[in-house]
Formats: structure tokens, sequence, C-alpha cells
């Protein structure tokens, strides 16, 4: 199959990028573009451990064909400087919102992108805004007390 060249910004430095066009999202972050923050987990969307920000909205990029991306943000933990997001990690250690981190990057990222939605979100909220996400480790209390102490005051 012929390659296909895409241009798209990457945390903020513009990336180009040419493969197969049925390379994944996920693929070209992890493997292209070296980015190993973002995690693969199950590849059909049900964990979120490849979640990450597309044009400002959370998306799991192992359900994203790289070719949709042309022209695109795409925000992942390496490298992404966001208050919120800063925040988030803060009361992510201070609440031992993790044990082996592999759904972390994730996590982090649909917490943002709940809290950019809404600031003030209550605790069912944020149980729906992390629902596509799993955790195998926590129980998830931990992660929902982080977004809790995340919320400014
Ligand atoms: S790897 Fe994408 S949702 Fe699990
Ligand atoms: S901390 Fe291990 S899967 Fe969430």
């Amino acid at each position: 199959m012929a390659e296909q060249v895409i241009k798209l910004s990457v945390n903020g430095s513009v990336r180009e990028i040419s493969g197969d066009p049925r390379q994944l999202l996920v693929d070209v972050i992890r493997d292209d573009l070296d980015l190993k923050a973002t995690h693969i987990g199950c590849l059909s969307g049900d964990c979120g451990a490849c979640s990450v920000m597309v044009d400002g909205e959370v998306r799991k990029s192992c359900l994203s064909l790289a070719v949709s991306m042309e022209g695109a943000d795409v925000r992942t933990l390496d490298g992404w400087v966001d208050e919120t997001l800063l925040r988030l990690q803060t009361a992510f250690i201070a609440t031992n919102a993790f044990q082996c981190g592999f759904c972390t990057s994730g996590m982090l990222m649909a917490a943002t992108d709940l809290l950019r939605r809404n600031p003030r979100p209550d605790v069912s909220e944020i149980r729906k805004a992390i629902s596509g996400n799993l955790c195998r480790c926590t129980g998830y209390e931990p992660i929902i007390q982080a977004i809790q102490q995340a919320i400014q005051k």
C-alpha cells in the first residue's frame, strides 16, 4: 500500500509522518514519535490506556487512524505543559492515585478533559468521565479523590 504523509502538531511541535495509511494514531505516537507515556492495553477502545487529547478533547488513540489527524493538535503526557494537567498530576501524587501506573496517563487525559469542560464536577460526573478508563490496581477511589483535590477552590 502506498505511503501517506501527514503533518500534525504533537505537544506543540509540528511533526511530519509518512507511513501505511492503516497505521493507528497510538502506533505513530509510540513507535514513530517514540512517545511512550501513551500506553496500549486492549486496542479495542475499552481500557482508555491510550487516551490522548486531540484538538482539545480526549480521544482513544487506538480507535483513530493516524491519517485522520492531518492538521490536528495532539497532546500526550510527554512534554505537554498544561496548568490543569499539572494540578491533576500533583493531586495524583498526593492521594497515591496510582500503583503500577499503566492507566495513569489515560486517567490524567480523561480528568484533564473533564476539568476543562466542567471545572467543578461532582462525584458522579467524575465517575462518568473516567468510566472509559480501567484501573486494575487502585479501586478507583484514590483517583476520584485526586480529581476532587485538583478542583480549584
Ligand atoms: S488501548 Fe485504546 S482503549 Fe485500550
Ligand atoms: S495503577 Fe495500575 S492499572 Fe491503574
